[in-house]
């Protein structure tokens, strides 16, 4: 076992170089979701070189690939790594800065595409030394509801050959690189996006007697919705409500017709979710009922919240312990943001975790989704082995 974690260790060092470059060149060119033509290209390119066999086309962009060891019916794991990159642009003046205006690698879904590459590579190269076989899933669509996750698993990635467990890393510039953080159970919400629009009657806003006032209707909906997670949510559900546009296009002396609304509800109980859901029409209807208005509800369903197996997550956690060391792997705490690795954790058990990515003497500490999110590069070096090593495991079990 210590052997064959250090041939893993060595391939990733052997490797670094490649996998650092492979990094820039997609953070040069990053590509919007569902728009990862060239990003999949790209990787195409790199799997063909590795002798890897793979397929492009899957839901789009997406691409799956598979590597087999001895007995490759024996078990099979999938590792997963999101490709999309988001609308910001960079500020970071560096020399693998954003080459697409407006665009960025923001998520460091470059990161996991490349370290995720990287880690084929290392199993490729020691397909002889384990048994079972291990699928790569390179996502696209990650950052935009619906998701790419769900139209891949409807396409068949989890089936042919059946994959029994997954496993996907994100960076985590919270966490200092040359660590990794984990979670058993509910580690990230389900995510819905909540849209109402009030209708009332507009005028002059001198003459209120003669309105539907939409505003003040609006606004009575939106402190009451409140009550749905301080009145109605189990205290052992964490959940989130929270209002981030409110669009009332009048004027001073104008009342307008109709008020826009949009939010976002995040739980982590798909039962619940569903009462919330119920809870938020009713209550929006009925207080634009009573003022003699109309609220239209719609609410877009986003992804599921994401659970980690217990079992998978523990194995992992020992993998991490043994190639990172006890004192740099971290227990996190749930997050109210989301991810749509969750459809398939819901789907068959798996492990999304956290590698560190910060490095606070770097000044590298900008959060994700930010226009100076960077990573440490040593992370790639480290995600890399890490993933290669836990799935070697989990292979295993
Ligand atoms: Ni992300």
């Amino acid at each position: 076992m210590e052997g064959f974690k250090k041939k893993i260790q060595h391939l990733a060092a052997n490797y670094r170089e490649e996998v650092i470059s492979i990094r820039r060149h997609m953070h040069q060119h990053p590509e919007l979701s569902n728009e990862e033509y060239e990003t999949a290209d790209f990787l195409a390119s790199k799997l063909k070189a590795y002798g890897i066999s793979y397929r492009t086309g899957v839901f789009k962009t997406g691409i799956t690939a598979l590597i087999k060891g001895r007995k490759p019916d024996r078990k099979v794991v999938a590792l997963r790594a999101d490709m999309d990159a988001l609308p910001i642009q960079e500020q970071n003046e560096v020399e693998y800065k954003s080459m697409n205006k407006g665009r960025m690698h923001a998520c460091g879904h470059d990161v996991h595409t490349a370290s995720l590459l990287g880690t084929a590579r290392i199993l490729q190269e020691l397909k002889d030394d384990f048994e079972g076989s291990v699928k790569l899933i390179f996502q696209p669509a990650e950052e935009k509801i619906p998701g790419g996750a769900k139209f891949m698993i409807e396409e068949g990635v989890l089936k042919n050959p059946e994959v029994k467990s997954i496993i996907g890393q994100h960076v985590f510039p919270e966490i200092e690189v040359g660590k990794a953080g984990f979670k058993t159970g509910m580690y990230m919400a389900s995510t819905d996006e909540i849209n109402l629009t009030i209708k009332g009657r507009g005028g002059h806003a001198a003459m209120p007697d003669l309105l539907v006032d939409p505003v003040l209707v609006a606004s009575q909906i939106v402190v009451a919705l409140q009550q749905i997670v301080s009145r109605h949510a189990n205290y052992n559900i964490p959940t989130v409500l929270s209002f981030g546009q409110f669009l009332a296009d009048g004027t001073y002396n104008v009342i307008p017709d109709e008020v826009r609304i949009k939010g976002t509800f995040r739980t982590f109980d798909e039962e619940w979710r569903a009462r919330a859901h119920d809870h938020i029409a009713r209550i929006s209807q009925s207080i634009a009922k009573a003022s003699g208005a109309v609220c239209e509800v719609f609410i877009n369903k986003g992804y599921p919240f994401l659970v980690n197996d217990d079992i998978i997550t523990e194995n992992a956690v020992r993998s991490a312990e043994q190639y990172l060391g006890k004192e740099n792997v971290i227990e996190l705490k749930p997050r109210m943001t989301a991810e749509d690795f969750a459809y398939f954790s819901q789907d068959i058990p798996g492990c999304f975790y956290r590698l560190g990515t910060g490095n606070k003497e770097k000044g590298i500490t900008s959060n994700l989704h930010t226009p100076t999110f960077d990573v440490d590069e040593k992370s790639l070096e480290i995600g890399m082995g890490l993933m290669a090593w836990i799935t070697f495991n989990e292979l295993r079990y």
